[in-house]
């Protein structure tokens, strides 16, 4: 059994136990065997190990948990991007501009988009990785959408409910029969959670009910696009159901919060359903920010993501996020950091990532930088100098 020792990290962020809310530990060292954090403690006191990696004083963090991206696609729209930064809103009706290339495109064309997208988020320290369907929108498009969504990440999700395809468009009904039906029966090999667009122009609160039930029922985790572009039930439906997570949360009433807050865990670790907060959608949107400070301050947990996908939100940047966050919508550095690593693994239900603890998985990221506030404070910059899954260089 090989053992590796991480060791002269100047300021290691475990978000277990230590200084602060990302429980701190200083001149610290983590010992690795078999994937696993087993030890971690002093520098000055590390058992010895079969191989050595210096940090050299810098930061160390457990891997970003990136809990919401939309990878299999086709295509870009950067010319909606473009109109949008001249005046144009953001309707999300740009999907099936996205849902006709990727019908069009080859397996490997797919493929090839998944593998590029999560390489280009494990340099930036992404380490765990959300992979949503949602631009087949038939059955054999979804199915093969989730297929190859699960070559790259076991957090793979049913988004068969994006929007109702233009062959549908005048008998929604249906499309509701053929998601619950066939595409579900379809789609449940390859995924383990359950998602719906729920916003006007996408699906009604009942619609959205009935197709996370009947991927509840066939033992799919629920999660929910809701309150992204306006008020509505949709974070309310999350709590009813017991959804890991309602993401977006962009325009949310007193009902929603208390709703949420009232999921409250009674030990007082957060909350079973965590709001995810996706700020690159907001940036590429130009559109107001979440108010992640009421949800703090209201004692929900929140994670944050990056919604990466060709549409609302076209980067797989989480330190991008983080910056987005802290600047724009009034978390502190540590609020955020905790919301990308360990937030994340909170909305997907993970105990063995987004920490490093003894028995965690050895995901990790060494910063060019000594501290985590770098990540806000130097917004733009590739401070990621190492990752680690699973205690190896991926
Ligand atoms: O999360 N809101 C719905 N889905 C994506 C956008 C998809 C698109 O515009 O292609 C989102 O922002
Ligand atoms: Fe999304």
């Amino acid at each position: 059994m090989s053992s590796l020792l991480v060791d002269n990290i100047g300021e290691l962020v475990t978000n277990g136990a230590g200084e602060g809310p990302l429980g701190i530990r200083r001149n610290a060292a983590v010992l690795v065997e078999e994937g696993r954090v087993v030890w971690v403690g002093p520098s000055a006191y590390a058992p010895a190990a079969d191989r050595r990696l210096d940090a050299g004083g810098a930061a160390v963090l457990p891997g970003f948990v990136d809990s919401h991206a939309h990878l299999v696609f086709a295509g870009d729209r950067a010319a909606e991007f473009a109109a949008r930064m001249a005046g144009q809103p953001y309707t999300g009706g740009g999907i099936r501009t996205t849902v006709g290339a990727t019908r069009a495109a080859t397996d490997n064309e797919l493929r090839a988009t998944v593998r590029r997208l999560r390489g280009e988020a494990l340099r930036q320290g992404t380490t765990t990785m959300e992979i949503k369907s949602g631009y087949g929108l038939t059955v054999a498009d979804e199915a093969r959408s989730l297929r190859i969504a699960a070559e790259s990440s076991t957090e793979t999700t049913f988004l068969g409910a994006h929007v109702v395809p233009a062959e549908y468009a005048d008998r929604p009904d249906d499309y509701v029969s053929l998601v619950c039906g066939p595409m579900l029966a379809a789609a449940t090999p390859y995924a383990k959670w359950v998602d719906v667009f729920c916003e006007r122009g996408a699906f009604d609160v009942d619609h959205a009910r009935a197709i996370l039930a009947c991927g509840q029922a066939a033992g799919l985790g629920v999660r929910i696009h809701a309150n992204q572009l306006g008020p509505g039930a949709g974070v309310r439906l999350g709590v009813e159901l017991d959804a890991a997570s309602v993401d977006h949360c962009t325009h949310l009433s007193d009902a929603d919060v208390d709703a949420l807050a009232g999921t409250a865990h009674s030990d007082g670790s957060g909350t079973r359903t965590v709001a995810t907060l996706l700020p690159g959608a907001e940036f590429s949107t130009r559109s107001p920010y979440p108010d992640a400070r009421r949800l703090l301050d209201a004692g929900v947990t929140v994670a944050l993501a990056t919604d990466c996908n060709p549409g609302s939100s076209y980067t797989s940047s989480m330190p991008f996020c983080v910056a987005l966050a802290v600047r724009e919508m009034r978390m502190t550095p540590a609020e955020a950091v905790w919301a990308a690593t360990a937030g994340g693994a909170r909305a997907l239900r993970r105990d063995d990532i987004g920490v490093l603890t003894p028995g965690a998985r050895a995901d990790l990221v060494v910063l060019d930088a000594p501290s985590y506030l770098h990540l806000a404070y130097r917004p733009g910059v590739p401070l990621i100098r190492q990752v680690m899954r699973n205690g190896v260089t991926p």
